[in-house]
């Protein structure tokens, strides 16, 4: 064998005598069970795929690195913004929501953004969407919601129908639902869009401070987006588009940027302000809480391997670090449980391990075995606490004030809250800052995407979103009413009966 050629082994290290060729009795007669390297090649072939992310399963990442460029150090005392021009890695996860791992690129979707922030303070993920809220308010209503999005259970299609019946008897579903029919519900590529925290977090500074805090990603390549017509024709054409987009971007060096900033709200001015600042299907309106600069994020790596980096990360917004604490968001919460859950199927107990999830700092903790641990688990640390011998302890500088609630535990929907019920003023207020194109547009994919509507509860889902389409701006609810077909006294008679429906 030539010196500079590597020997092909077996996963044990064995080398193989012949990679093609069975063994075979004869040169026509059967094979034999002891070819252990065919069945070696068949049995890990086997087992390749994991199981696909139960949503947001079509995705690209990239690392990159995050630059403080403004100093936030009153409102947090996180590391990763403790002085300007420090900079730390990240890793970038973008996804669509609904499809399966083989999905186009270009579906009408929100898209994941997912940022692991590996900080000295631990790893720092921020799992958010390329819009401010989302489709409902409670975490109770998640598999529910997401089986509209699926496909249906006898038809294995994907259903209109399903879609505006949740919706239409979810109000609070509008402002997502208007935001994904406009413009930006098929953005251009992964670059030419923004990111957002979408919950509320908090913030602790150094005095033990907590503020509220939401965290925006604005697009420096700026906002650009396909038509319905664009998008329908690129899943054609090529439904990887804005995984290629991304890859050949950073490999050309022309590296995508975002502005972090962040909008601040002091802890108190969360009881007295006129929208629950936690309900997650409502913004906090630029003008009361303007953005203030943080950073800006570039992601300027390409991973070299799909699977082990992009397909193996996994994120979760329980994992926050000193200065950035949760809040009584109920999606939030929700999430807080359902991430590690969903990581611990789909890649183990020991995920963490994973080189793109490890933390590149000390962990020290009792964690031991479990499948496929692989970092020398602890070795001949002891692996119970509190011992005699090692010095690990818990450090209770980390704590965070405490949650003053006062408050009565139940299954609760707050409709005498802060506008609580008011799902209507805020979709209303985007529609009405969209440019004339972009309504004329936003209508098209509204009308396009209920004219799907199918079966005998047709006319009655129809009439129930066309009501709340008028609540949020008569212009809006007009315009879809006559795309639709639908006349001015059909409407009226069913305002109330529709109104009422939603439980
Ligand atoms: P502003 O005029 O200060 O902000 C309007 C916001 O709307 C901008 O962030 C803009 O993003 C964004 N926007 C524009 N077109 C779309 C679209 N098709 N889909 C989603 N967002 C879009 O107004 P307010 O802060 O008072 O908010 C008014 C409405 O704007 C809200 O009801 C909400 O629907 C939407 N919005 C508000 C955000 C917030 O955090 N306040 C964030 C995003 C949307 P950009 O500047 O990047 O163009
Ligand atoms: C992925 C659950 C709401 C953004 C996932 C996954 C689950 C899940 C189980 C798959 C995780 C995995 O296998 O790795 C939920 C639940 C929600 C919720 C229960 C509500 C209660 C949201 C919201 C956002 C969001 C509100 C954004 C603001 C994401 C993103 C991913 C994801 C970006 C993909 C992360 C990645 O790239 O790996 N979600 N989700 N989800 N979710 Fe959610």
């Amino acid at each position: 064998m030539e010196e500079n050629k590597k020997k092909l082994t077996t996963a044990s290290g064995s080398p193989y005598f012949e990679n093609e060729d069975s063994m075979s009795v004869g040169p026509r007669g059967p094979l034999l069970l002891q070819d252990y390297i065919l069945h070696e090649k068949m049995a890990h072939f086997n087992r390749e795929r994991i199981p696909e992310r139960v949503v947001h399963a079509k995705g690209s990442g990239a690392y990159g690195t995050f630059t403080v460029t403004n100093d936030i150090t009153a409102y947090s005392r996180a590391r990763v913004f403790s002085q300007i021009g420090k900079q730390t890695k990240v890793f970038l996860r973008f996804s669509t929501v609904g499809g399966e791992k083989g999905s186009a690129d270009t579906e009408r979707d929100p898209r994941g953004f997912a940022v692991k922030f590996y900080t000295e303070d631990g790893n720092w993920d921020l799992v958010g969407n390329n819009t401010p809220v989302f489709f409902i308010k409670d975490p109770k209503k998640f598999g529910d919601f997401i089986h509209t999005q699926k496909r249906d259970p006898k038809t294995n299609c994907k259903s209109a129908t399903m879609m505006w019946d949740y919706w239409s008897l979810n109000p609070e579903s509008l402002h997502q639902v208007l935001i994904l029919m406009s413009d930006r519900g098929t953005p251009y590529s992964y670059r030419h869009l923004n990111g957002y925290g979408s919950h509320t977090f908090s913030f602790i500074n150094a005095q033990n401070e907590r503020f509220w805090v939401k965290f925006h990603f604005k697009t420096l390549q700026g906002i650009k987006n396909f038509t319905d017509a664009e998008a329908v024709e690129m899943k054609g054409k090529d439904p990887d588009h804005a995984q290629r987009d991304l890859v050949e971007s950073i490999e050309r060096g022309d590296f995508p940027r975002w502005a972090v900033k962040v909008q601040i709200m002091p802890e108190a001015e969360a009881k007295t302000y006129r929208w629950n600042p936690f309900d997650l299907t409502k913004v906090w309106p630029h003008a009361d809480y303007p953005l203030v600069d943080v950073g800006i994020l570039e992601l300027n790596q390409v991973p070299n391997n799909y699977f082990a980096e992009v397909e193996q990360s996994a994120f979760a917004p329980a994992h926050i670090v000193d200065g950035i604490g949760y809040s009584p968001d109920k999606m939030l919460q929700g999430r807080l449980l359902s991430y590690p859950d969903a990581h611990r199927y789909r890649l183990g107990a020991n995920y963490e391990q994973i080189p793109v999830n490890r933390c590149p700092y000390a962990v020290n903790n009792y964690q031991r075995d479990g499948q496929m641990r692989v970092d020398g688990n602890g070795g001949d640390l002891p692996n119970y606490f509190p011992n005699s011998f090692d010095n690990i302890v818990a450090d209770e500088s980390y704590k965070q004030p405490s949650w003053d609630l006062g408050t009565s535990v139940a299954d609760w929907y707050d409709r005498n809250g802060a506008n609580e019920n008011d799902h209507y003023t805020q979709p209303g207020n985007l529609y009405r800052l969209l440019t004339e194109e972009q309504k004329r547009n936003t209508i098209s994919n509204i009308v396009g995407a209920m004219s799907g509507i199918s079966g005998p509860k047709r006319d009655t889902i129809i009439l129930r979103q066309l009501c709340h389409w008028f609540r949020a701006d008569l212009s809006l609810g007009l315009a879809i009413a006559q795309g639709l077909q639908v006349d001015m006294a059909t409407i009226s008679s069913a305002m109330p009966q529709a109104q009422a429906e939603p439980a």
